[in-house]
C-alpha cells in the first residue's frame, strides 16, 4: 500500500471534484460533507472514466393518481456522477449504481493529515505470462 498526497484540504470546495493520477492509477476525489471521497475512474460497466462525468443531484420521479408521471424533483440530499460513456449513474457518497447494486465503483482509502488530502493506493499485482 503507498500512500500520495494529492490536494491541500482547501483545494476542493464543497460538492467539487478533481481527477487526478496516483502511483499510475486515475482518481476521482470528491468533496461532500466536508468530507473527501475517492473512485478509481474506471466504471464497472466497460471502463468508462466515470469520475470525469457530471454531478447532479438524484432525480425522484414522481407519479400521479393514474399511475402516469406527473413530474420529478430533484432529491435533497443524494448526489450522483454519471458516467460520460453510456450514462450509468452512481452514488457519489457510496459509489454504488442507482439502479443495480451490482455494479459499485471501486474505492480509493482517503486520508486528511496536517490540511493535506492523501490517497492510498494498493500495490498493483504483477501478472506475469506464467512462463
Ligand atoms: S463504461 Fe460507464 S456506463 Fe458504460
Amino acid at each position: 500500500m503507498a500512500e500520495y498526497r494529492v490536494a491541500r484540504e482547501g483545494d476542493l470546495a464543497e460538492g467539487e471534484k478533481r481527477v487526478f493520477v496516483a502511483g499510475g492509477v486515475e482518481i476521482g476525489l470528491f468533496r461532500l460533507d466536508g468530507r473527501f471521497i475517492a473512485w478509481r475512474n474506471a466504471c464497472p460497466h466497460q471502463g468508462g472514466p466515470v469520475c470525469q462525468g457530471r454531478i447532479f443531484r438524484r432525480v425522484i420521479a414522481e407519479a400521479g393518481e393514474t399511475g402516469r408521471p406527473a413530474g420529478r424533483r430533484y432529491h435533497e440530499r443524494d448526489v450522483n456522477i454519471v458516467c460520460p460513456w453510456h450514462g450509468a449513474e452512481f452514488d457519489i457518497r457510496t459509489g454504488v449504481h442507482v439502479g443495480s447494486g451490482l455494479l459499485r465503483l471501486a474505492p480509493v482509502a482517503t486520508l486528511l493529515r496536517d490540511g493535506a488530502v492523501h490517497v492510498a493506493i494498493a500495490d498493483e499485482v504483477e501478472h506475469g505470462d506464467g512462463a
